[in-house]
């Protein structure tokens, strides 16, 4: 049986492209992207979508009067789906907590730092004014609590004595689109077990390593 997955997202979509790129390989784990939605008409992962013949939806937030309202009508549009799995890729809105409850264990977020640190908005630029060494990305399950969620995976990325906000996140990016497909991978293909905050990855063989060092391009 595949597995159905929605991407939801608010602009560019290169998570999203990177995403269609590993199902064209079948390296999702049987995953299928269904559906798109975006609070967010002008985006650019519906284009990116669109091109690859995946079905899109716009749920826009300035069309609500309050957040439940937005989060009835995103969960209308996504129950239509039936998606197994919901990924937020660069989804811009807080989601409540009734949302949230409602697809807990089978929604997860890409945060572009290496989570506990730097949750939020700016996290490139936060980074930086630290001073980091090591700096990257996490894929998490949704709760409650903003970039909170179990941990599933990370990907670090060395910060050079150059970067600049702009060339940082264009390696964070490069990473992102390293994990992602991997962890949706994972998830499909039924190898990812959470029991409390901790997440753990079953191959055939043994756990596996949930450390992804991206190579310093
Ligand atoms: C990514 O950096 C993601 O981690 C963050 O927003 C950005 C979205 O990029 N939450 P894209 O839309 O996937 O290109």
């Amino acid at each position: 049986m595949s597995c159905r997955i929605a991407v939801l997202v608010s602009g560019r979509g290169s998570n999203l492209g990177a995403l269609l790129a590993a199902q064209a390989q079948n390296a999702l784990g049987g995953g299928r992207i269904v559906r798109v939605i975006s609070n967010r008409p002008g985006a650019g992962g519906l284009a990116i979508a669109a091109g690859h013949g995946v079905a899109t939806s716009v749920v826009d937030h300035k069309a609500f009067a309050s957040r439940e309202a937005f989060d009835a009508a995103l969960a209308a549009a996504l129950d239509e789906a039936a998606p197994d799995l919901v990924v937020l890729a660069g989804f811009m809105r807080v989601l409540g907590a009734a949302f949230i409850a409602r697809y807990e264990g089978r929604m997860i977020n890409i945060h572009p730092s290496l989570l506990p640190a730097y949750p939020g908005l700016h996290t490139h630029r936060r980074a930086l004014e630290d001073g980091v060494r090591l700096h990257g990305c996490t894929v998490h399950f949704v709760t409650p609590d903003v970039d909170v969620g179990p941990i599933v995976a990370q990907a670090a990325i060395a910060v050079r004595h150059d970067d600049d906000e702009d060339s940082l996140a264009a390696r964070v990016l490069v990473a992102e689109h390293a994990l992602l497909p991997r962890v949706v991978g994972w998830y499909c293909s039924g190898r990812l077990a959470v029991t409390g905050n901790r997440v753990q990855v079953t191959t055939d063989r043994a756990p596996r390593d949930l450390t992804l060092i991206a190579p310093d391009a």
